[in-house]
């Protein structure tokens, strides 16, 4: 009887132990998950902003070059932020008494900015330069996805370090012609590979150093 009896205990002692484990593992999973996942790094979500600014509405059905309202983005590490005057070119006349509108009068008659939330941050000791990636080919919707079709703007690539040395190191498979940094709808060609070498040859892309620690921490 005794003997039983502790058989039992014995198999319920081993069963709640790998029962224990299997918990552990499945929990460690679940955060590892968690951690690197959309809901974690905020990608697809947009955060709250003073104006519902929308770039659908700009771009796409307005036609408003990038370069209009981030204006460095091809000539210096930052892309720029438009002041409230380019906004009042036109709200001074279209749309000009909307109450959504009012955080924009607002900042134009105290001179204070707007405080747009930013979508995209790297911690500061990530160095990160627009100006070169725009100039070597590498176009806006690679890094920033369909802007155009953004009615709020969200997070399209979770900025992590294994992303930005995915491209680094083999930088052929997302460069395209320069004409097409601007153009978020085009689409890589079937041979890829071959047309990035070439471009890569032409606009004299630099692998030297490209996954080098100091290259992005310096
Ligand atoms: C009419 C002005 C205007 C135009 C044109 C415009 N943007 Fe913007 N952009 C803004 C404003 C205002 C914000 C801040 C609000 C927001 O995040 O949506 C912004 C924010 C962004 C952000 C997020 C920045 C951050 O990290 O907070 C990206 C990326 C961006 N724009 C890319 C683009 C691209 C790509 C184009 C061209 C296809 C473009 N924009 C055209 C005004 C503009
Ligand atoms: C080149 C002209 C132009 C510029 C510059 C411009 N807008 Fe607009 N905006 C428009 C037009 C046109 C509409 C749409 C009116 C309509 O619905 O037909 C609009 C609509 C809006 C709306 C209403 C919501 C929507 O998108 O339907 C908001 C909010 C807005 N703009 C904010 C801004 C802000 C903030 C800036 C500056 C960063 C800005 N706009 C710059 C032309 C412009
Ligand atoms: C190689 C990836 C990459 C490309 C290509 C790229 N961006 Fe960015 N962009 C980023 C990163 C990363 C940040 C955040 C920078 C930071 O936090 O210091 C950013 C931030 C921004 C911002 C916020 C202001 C700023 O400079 O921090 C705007 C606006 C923007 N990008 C617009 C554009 C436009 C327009 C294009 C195309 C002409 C473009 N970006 C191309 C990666 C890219
Ligand atoms: C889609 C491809 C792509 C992505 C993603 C990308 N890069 Fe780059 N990066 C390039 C290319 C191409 C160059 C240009 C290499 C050259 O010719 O010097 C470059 C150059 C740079 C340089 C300049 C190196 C120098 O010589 O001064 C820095 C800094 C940099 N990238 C940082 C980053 C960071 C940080 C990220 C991630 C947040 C990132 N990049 C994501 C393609 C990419
Ligand atoms: C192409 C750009 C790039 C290069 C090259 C690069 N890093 Fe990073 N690194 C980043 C970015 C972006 C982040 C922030 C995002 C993240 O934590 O993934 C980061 C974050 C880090 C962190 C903090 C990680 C954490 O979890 O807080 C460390 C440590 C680090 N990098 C070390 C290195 C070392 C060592 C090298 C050289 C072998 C290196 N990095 C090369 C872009 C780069």
């Amino acid at each position: 009887m005794a003997q039983i009896f502790k058989r039992r205990a014995n198999a319920i002692a081993h069963a709640a132990i790998a029962g224990g484990a299997l918990i552990i593992l499945g929990a460690c999973g679940v955060l590892y998950a968690l951690g690197r996942s959309d809901y974690w790094t905020r990608t697809g979500e947009p955060p709250a902003q003073p104006v519902p600014f929308s770039h659908e509405h700009h771009v796409a059905a307005l036609g408003i070059d990038c370069r209009y309202c981030h204006t460095s983005v091809e000539k210096s590490s930052f892309a720029g932020m438009p002041p409230t005057e380019t906004c009042m070119t036109c709200h001074s006349q279209v749309w000009k008494d909307a109450p959504v509108l009012q955080p924009v009068r607002n900042s134009m008659q105290n001179g204070q900015s707007l405080r747009w939330t930013r979508v995209y941050d790297l911690p500061d000791y990530v160095y990160f330069d627009h100006s070169i990636h725009v100039n070597k080919g590498i176009g806006c919707a690679s890094c920033h996805g369909r802007v155009d079709q953004m009615p709020m703007t969200w997070q399209a690539q979770p900025l992590y370090m294994r992303w930005c040395l995915e491209c680094h190191r083999q930088p052929e498979k997302h460069l395209r012609p320069l004409d097409e940094i601007f153009n978020l709808a085009y689409a890589s060609p079937k041979n890829q590979i071959l047309l990035g070498t070439k471009l890569a040859e032409q606009n004299h892309v630099n692998h030297e150093g490209l996954t080098d620690c100091y290259t992005c921490h310096r």
